[in-house]
Parts: structure tokens; sequence; C-alpha cells
């Protein structure tokens, strides 16, 4: 298929409970961006239900379609490509989404790009700022913690990762134990603002060499406390332990950046991405940190672009459309897909 020299991209997310369709002009450009969440069905569950998400989304997609062709000022043939969420994420969630791509590919002849989750996450911050290579990114996210050097465009190299849990997870339980709603990662950094970090929380593997992280421990330390509190009839002071969790998490996750940032001088530019990059304590603690590495620029998105999007899938897709890296109409859902994984259709 052709490839012209500027590109108009509709791109499909729906790999867990947003369903969100964009436009995006030359990888950069937000012709819209309309994302539908699923929030209110799974809170009464206390977290996402694989089967309640995809019946969402199929109510959903083809509405949030129409909003985002209607606010880019479009027909669906003025687009070059059709770019979706390959994986990771729930299969049956993804498949929607896929299907959707699959068919309007098919319909209207358009070139199909399949895009890793994981990388859209990082190409976010190109909706803000051209990426400057060698760049670092830290990927927080509700399923996935992962440090990512990436030389050049489409070249991701994992160079720490979690050991167990995620940090939005992490966050996600303690806020559970703590009765805050789902997804409670939001609830507890605000509630860690009005806190004293007076509980003494686990900073596991800080002062190990390599860049991977652990957040079990924090989370079942938060536990073990609430839970001692109950049996002495004692109440814990909420506010105190959500910042003492906070301080805990936030400390781990800006020196293992730091760790990364002096192993590798030559790196432009650092990038945070992922739901959990909203986090204001993690926010500020990378910007006091890159203060300290003048020559690399720090990239933190919006909130509107941290959170899932297809604006950021539409940006990942960018460099794959320039390349001509397709995908054919048997395309597949890949719900365990690691960001560095070789192309698969
Ligand atoms: O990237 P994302 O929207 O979905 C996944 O790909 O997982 O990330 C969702 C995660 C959830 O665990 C949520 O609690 C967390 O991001 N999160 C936060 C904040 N906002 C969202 N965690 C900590 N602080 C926040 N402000
Ligand atoms: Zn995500």
């Amino acid at each position: 298929m052709a490839i012209n020299e500027s590109s108009l991209i509709l791109a499909i997310e729906s790999s867990c409970d947003e369903t969100s369709v964009a436009v995006i002009e030359n990888g950069s450009i937000i012709r819209s961006n309309i994302v539908a969440s699923q929030i209110k069905s799974h809170q009464r569950f206390g977290g996402v239900v694989p089967e309640v998400a995809s019946r969402h989304h199929v109510e959903q997609i083809s509405q949030v379609l129409d909003l985002a062709l209607d606010e880019a000022e479009l027909s669906i043939e003025a687009v070059d490509a059709i770019a979706v969420t390959q994986g990771p994420g729930l299969v049956g969630a993804l498949l929607v989404g896929i299907t959707a791509a699959k068919t309007l590919a098919f319909v209207h002849q358009k070139p199909l790009i399949g895009v890793n989750h994981l990388a859209g996450h990082i190409y976010a911050s190109q909706l803000v700022t051209p990426l400057r290579f060698p760049l670092i990114a830290l990927v927080v996210s509700g399923g996935h913690t992962e440090l990512v050097y990436m030389p050049k465009d489409g070249c991701f190299e994992v160079i720490g990762e979690t050991q167990d849990d995620a940090v939005g997870e992490a966050y996600d339980k303690v806020g559970r134990i703590l009765d805050l709603p789902y997804p409670a990662g939001k609830y507890l950094d605000q509630l860690a603002q009005e806190g004293q970090d007076t509980y003494s929380i686990p900073r596991a593997m800080i002062h190990e060499e390599n860049l991977d992280f652990s957040f079990s421990g924090m989370k079942s330390a938060v536990m073990n406390l609430v839970h001692n509190a109950n049996q002495r009839g004692e109440t814990v002071n909420q506010a105190d332990l959500a910042t003492s969790f906070q301080s805990a998490a936030v400390e781990v996750l800006t020196d293992k950046a730091r760790r990364a940032l002096e192993a590798h001088p030559e790196v432009q530019q650092f990038i945070l991405a992922g739901g959990v990059a909203a986090n204001s304590g993690l926010r500020g603690s990378l910007t006091d940190l890159l203060a300290r590495f003048p020559k690399v620029e720090l990239t933190i998105p919006p909130l509107s672009l941290c959170g899932d999007n297809a604006a950021m899938i539409g940006a990942a897709a960018d460099y794959l459309y320039r390349e001509g890296q397709f995908s054919d109409l048997a395309m597949n859902a890949h719900p365990g897909q690691a960001i560095d994984e070789p192309f698969r259709s």
C-alpha cells in the first residue's frame, strides 16, 4: 500500500476499561481523542470484570468512532491507516477493538497497524514534544512497571522491571485496604497530600545495583499495619499511611530512575508514561531528580494523556506507518505482549 508523506491515523484502544478512538495527524497532532470510561460499572466490584469490560466495549465502540470522526471533521475515507492496540490487555476487550479495526481496514481498504499498549504510553509524549533519542522511559501502569531504553524510534530495550506487582496494582490494593474507590491510585495520591510520612514501609530492592523493582512487600506492609491495628482495637491514621506508602513507592521509582540515567549518560530525554504518571508525588520527585541532569529533557504528559487513550496509540502507530509495518486481516490479540517483542501479526 502507498505511504503518504503526511499521515492521518485513526486509532482504537480497548485493552482494559476505556473505549477510545482518536485521529492523529503526523504522529503528533490530536485531531480528536474520545475516551469512554467504564470505571463506574466496575467500581462496585472493586476491580475490572473482564466480561463486563468486553460488553461495554461492544456497546460503545461505534458511537465513540463516530464522535472521533465528527470531532476531527473527517470522513473515514480521508484517513491513511487504522491502528489498534494488539496487547497487552484483556483478551476479550482487545478483540473488540481489533475486530472493529479489521472491519474498517477491510471495508475501506486501509492499511492495518497493530500497536503495543505500552509503546503507546511512551509515545503519548510525542503529542507534547518530539521524542529525542536515545531516551529512557519509566512506564508505570496498572499492569506494568518498567524502565525502557529506546536508542531510536520503534526500538525498545527493557532495562529494569518489577519482579512482582506493578506499582499501579499496589496503589489499587492499598487503596482497597483503606476503603477507597477503584481505581484507587488517584484517591490515594490525594489522601497522601494530607498526611505525614510516619509509618515504616520497606523500600524493597532500593540498595540493589540493578534497575528492577518490587512492590508486593510495600503492599503487605500496609496490610499488616492495618490488620495489627485492628486486632489491638486501634485505628490507623489513613492519611499518614497513604503518605508513608506514597513516599516509599516514589522513592524507589525515583532512585531506580537515577541509576538508569547514571548508567546511560548519552540519554537525551526521560519520559514518564502510563496511568501512574498522573501521580503528583512521582511527578514532583522526578522533576527534582532531572534538575540534576540538565542535559536530559524531562517529558511528562498532561493528565489527560497519562491514562488509557487512543491518541497515544495513533502517535505510536505513525512510525510503523512510515516503516510500512502493516498487519493483515489475520491479526490477533496478544494479551501478554511484551514491549520488546518482535513484530507479530
Ligand atoms: O495506564 P493505565 O490507565 O491502565 C493500564 O494500562 O494499566 O493505569 C491505570 C493505573 C491504575 O492502577 C490507577 O490506580 C493508577 O494507574 N493511577 C494512579 C494515579 N492515577 C491513576 N496511581 C497513582 N497516583 C495517581 N494519581
Ligand atoms: Zn495503560
